[in-house]
């Protein structure tokens, strides 16, 4: 019964919200960080552009808070838009601190002041960035120091297949009380027990088939939750960044917002200009608009891709800025100081998640959700460029102080079940895993992408839930693999999703239906709530509850 690993708190996830959120916590706080596989997988490991914040004299918090809430279509709240930014400077000045090598203006005053650069939707170059790899930068500081703390154990390929509530024990009390977690290369699951949990699981995006995100993004956190009883909210605001790298050997290749920023164009194939077509702010629109302009001209046309264009840009100017780019271009047979990129819009980020406070708290006591996981209010219908970087900074430093402020209070974890294998065996049938992921992800892109309808929405319900079934069913008889926790995780965000699509009878933001093609300004916007079935947050059986979105 006595849990072999027991914290004050345990963090699902490595990536910017989890590391920072460990790193800014009490020396004196016993910390477990695990991740899925390697330490530094996961997104944040890729973010190119940047991370924004108002650090010029000449920028104001109240320009980024308005074009974060014109971006966010009417959803973001207001209050939650201020905190981060104003909290973005301090931020920063942590990530400096801590090492992170931003670009500098190199005719600065000492070449001192941040390089900034601009993005979509953003109305003064605001974007702190180190190079076109600012991603990297960032995680690699973070898990650098992270490795020096005595306080912070590091768990790689360590993947957490739910989490454990008084309520599924049956307790009087509610509340987390850490997490099931199968270590992948002993396959075994063990009991993580923590007095506080925290979900850093980052999106849901790789529930598409094209996507611009790395394996682990598949809704692990936002499933957990709900089948802890969390609400959800504003999942059918998926966004899908506009210029991902169009070539059959380029899994994922992003070309960053930045390149347009500084002064990239996107052209027809035959070479036309055509974002002014869509919006005054022509190839620096926000990114639902552009993405959404692409996917016309791509279906109006029957072409495959539109073209990215920079080349008219010094060919040193170019390398200086997008090394990662052009590198990664070279590779692969283009020179983007010389010719335009073929690019197409991939699923990117998930706007919606699990239901934030300020602090970060969900609806669990003792459980927070941090970075892309979370539903902070933030990001509204559509996030604006470089803001979820942020996001997870600005939100890690004020869940750690939240957690630091009650963890007193909070009594340790005595005693939980191990994990039940009795009834289960090893599968005689990868085979069902591989065709499902490939059905689920397909079924999303076609039906729940870009542009919706009613009966595309329909359609992918009758298949996302036989296909739920179907995961249940081989969930409960099979030993847990990491492919299969995926699996079963990213079928129930796609019912999250599908639901949530279904509920919003108008467009708005990254949400567009045929059906529904004008914003409804009858009635004041409003978020989409999902909350699990009543009593859904105990249920029978720890291992393998696994609700369904009605
Ligand atoms: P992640 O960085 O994705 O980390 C998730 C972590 O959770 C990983 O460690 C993973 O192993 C772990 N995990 C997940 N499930 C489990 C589980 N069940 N058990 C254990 N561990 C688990 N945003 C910006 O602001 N600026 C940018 O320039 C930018 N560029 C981007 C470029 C690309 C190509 C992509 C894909 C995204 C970009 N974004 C950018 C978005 C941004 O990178 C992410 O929103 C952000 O990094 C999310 O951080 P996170 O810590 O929430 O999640
Ligand atoms: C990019 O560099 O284009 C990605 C920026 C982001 O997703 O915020």
């Amino acid at each position: 019964m006595t849990p072999a690993y027991s914290h004050d708190v345990l963090i699902i996830g490595s990536g910017g919200a989890g590391l920072s959120l460990a790193l800014r916590l009490p020396a004196s706080v016993q910390v477990a960080v695990i991740a899925k596989g390697e330490l530094n997988e996961g997104c944040t490991l890729y973010a190119q552009g940047g991370i924004s914040a108002v650090t010029d004299p000449s920028d104001s918090f109240d320009a980024h808070i308005e074009d974060t809430m014109d971006a966010g279509a009417g959803l973001s709240k207001p209050e939650a838009v201020r905190f981060t930014v104003e909290h973005a400077p301090e931020a920063i000045r942590w990530l400096v601190d801590l090492g992170v090598p931003f670009t500098r203006h190199p005719e600065s005053e000492n070449g001192q002041a941040f390089h900034l650069t601009r993005e979509g939707g953003h109305s003064t170059r605001r974007v702190l960035h180190a190079a076109d790899a600012t991603g990297r930068a960032l995680e690699t500081s973070l898990l650098d120091e992270a490795k020096k703390r005595p306080n912070i154990t590091l768990y790689a390929d360590h993947i957490a297949v739910d989490l454990v509530t008084g309520a599924k024990l049956g307790l009087s009390e509610n509340r987390a009380l850490g997490a099931y977690v199968l270590d992948r290369e002993r396959q075994l699951v063990e009991v993580f027990a923590a007095r506080k949990t925290v979900l850093a699981t980052g999106g849901a995006s790789k529930a598409y088939l094209y996507t611009t995100n790395p394996d682990t993004s598949s809704g692990d956190g936002i499933a957990m939750a709900w089948r802890a009883g969390c609400r959800v909210a504003n999942m059918e605001f998926n966004q899908f960044h506009p210029t991902c790298l169009y070539h059959p050997e380029a899994k994922s290749f992003l070309l960053t917002e930045a390149v347009r920023g500084e002064g990239g164009q996107l052209l027809l194939p035959d070479g036309t200009p055509f974002m002014e077509r869509f919006d005054k702010r022509g190839n620096l629109a926000p990114r639902d608009i552009v993405a959404r302009a692409i996917d016309h001209e791509i279906k109006r046309l029957g072409v495959e891709y539109v073209l990215l264009d920079i080349s008219h840009k010094p060919a040193h100017f170019i390398k200086q800025h997008f090394p990662t780019v052009y590198a990664r271009c070279r590779e692969l047979g283009y020179d983007m100081t010389l010719e335009p990129i073929p690019v197409v819009p991939a699923a990117h980020y998930t706007c919606g998640g699990v239901i934030t406070d300020l602090d970060g708290r969900t609806d669990l006591p003792g459980l927070y959700a941090v970075g892309e996981v979370a539903c902070t209010g933030l990001h509204g219908a559509n996030r604006m460029a470089s803001n979820s970087l942020l996001e997870c900074l600005v939100f890690a430093a004020a869940a750690s102080k939240h957690i630091a402020s009650t963890l007193d209070d909070t009594p340790p974890v005595q005693a939980l079940p191990a994990w039940d294998v009795s009834r289960v065996r090893d599968s005689d049938e990868e085979v069902v895993v591989t065709h499902n992921w490939d059905e689920l992800r397909r079924c999303m892109w076609n039906y729940v992408g870009i542009v919706r309808t009613n009966k595309r929405l329909e359609r992918a319900w009758r298949r996302v839930d036989l296909l739920q079934q179907e995961i249940q069913e081989y969930y409960s008889n099979f030993t847990v693999t990491n492919d299969l926790l995926e699996l079963r995780n990213l079928a129930q965000v796609a019912a999250l999703i599908i639901r949530c699509a279904q509920q919003r009878k108008e467009s708005r933001g990254l949400h567009y239906t045929l059906d529904y093609p004008q914003t409804d300004t009858s009635k004041p916007p409003a978020d989409t709530i999902l909350t699990p079935p009543p009593g859904s947050e105990g249920g029978s059986k720890v291992y393998d509850m696994n609700q369904r979105v009605k």
